[in-house]
């Protein structure tokens, strides 16, 4: 192992639940190993304002279960900025932090990436995003909980559909992943998803009426990703307002509601595994990667790769949904 003796710990980005329980990984097995270990508040931002406090195994008791991330988390645009990481360096080295392990999405990794290089810290990246849109990883933490959260919404969404006989477009997050959309609307027995991995390739509007809406039933939910390039549930409301008036439509946005909530069984055990291999990473002298689990097993994912390397989504999906939704 090499010099690392205090590892730094940081969510940035949107939260996600389990965010907390990988904290509590991250913490626990550097502790369990002799590391100690300091929790940066705010994100990249905690680095810059100087808001670091020590770790101690009881600072991550009882958060397993929580959604959201006790170490808080933001966008900061500061970071971006070379003057603002020059700050962000002389922090850790006045708190003693030789190695980053950064909690969050595509942007948080990118920040840790040109920061690791730019100073040759030792940097692990943790999947941490609703959205499951980094490349490496089965799933990033918070996806499955994300997931159960749109059931709940959709299931209810349903009754009222159903009895008015309704057309419903549920928008749902994903910034610009498909991923929420596409197995929420499996999950959730919708009749269509909308995603912008397809936005280009076919009028997802027109196949979902022609293939089949209104042939054998009388209501319809279309999940729907946010996304320029799908523009939205609203867009397409407005849409068959003007060329199908015959539907009775209504719009629904879940919006933040996807980002809270207790984090599942899947996400708690999936920020538990990464959590530790983070700490396993670093004492392998392992530097700027990002932990993933793919088909079960701990991987390292060099950041380049796991950034903006599109994770393509399974069309098999898509023909498993045409085919459930008849
Ligand atoms: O990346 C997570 C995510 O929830 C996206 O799905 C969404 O587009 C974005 O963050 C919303 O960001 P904010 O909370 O800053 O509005």
């Amino acid at each position: 192992m090499g010099a690392v003796k205090c590892i730094g710990i940081l969510t940035s980005g949107g939260d996600a639940p389990g965010m907390n329980a990988a904290i509590r990984a991250v913490t626990r097995t550097a502790i369990y190993n002799d590391l100690r270990v300091k929790g940066i508040y705010r994100g990249y931002k905690g680095l810059i304002t100087d808001e670091i406090v020590e770790f101690k195994s009881q600072n991550v008791s009882n958060i397993i279960q929580l959604g959201g991330t006790i170490l808080k988390t933001a966008r900061c645009n500061e970071f971006t900025t070379p003057e603002g990481r020059k700050i962000a360096y002389e922090t850790m080295q006045r708190h003693g932090i030789d190695a980053l392990v950064v909690i969050g999405g595509d942007g948080s990794l990118t920040g840790a990436r040109i920061f690791a290089q730019e100073y040759n810290i030792p940097c692990i990246g943790l999947p941490g995003t609703i959205d499951n849109d980094l490349y490496g990883t089965d799933t990033t933490i918070g996806y499955d909980t994300a997931l159960n959260t749109i059931l709940d919404a959709v299931d209810k969404i349903r009754d009222t559909a159903t009895s008015h006989d309704r057309l419903f477009f549920v928008e749902v997050m994903g910034r610009d992943a498909g991923f929420l959309a596409l197995n929420g609307a499996i999950a959730s027995g919708a009749e269509a998803a909308i995603i912008p991995e397809f936005s280009t390739e076919v009028d997802q509007l027109e196949e979902f009426i022609k293939n089949g809406f209104r042939k054998s039933k009388n209501s319809s939910i279309v999940l729907v990703a946010e996304s320029e390039l799908t523009g939205g549930a609203m867009h397409y409301a407005e849409r068959v307002k003007n060329e199908y008036p015959q539907y009775d439509v209504r719009v629904t946005i879940l919006g933040h509601l996807q980002r809270g909530g207790s984090p599942t069984a899947h996400d708690r055990i999936l920020a538990s595994r990464l959590g530790a291999a983070a700490i396993d990473a670093i004492m392998e002298d392992q530097r700027n990667v990002m932990i993933g689990i793919e088909n079960d097993e701990v991987v390292y994912v060099p950041f380049s790769k796991a950034i903006k390397n599109d994770k393509p989504i399974k069309r098999e999906l898509v023909n498993v949904l045409r085919a459930l939704s008849i």
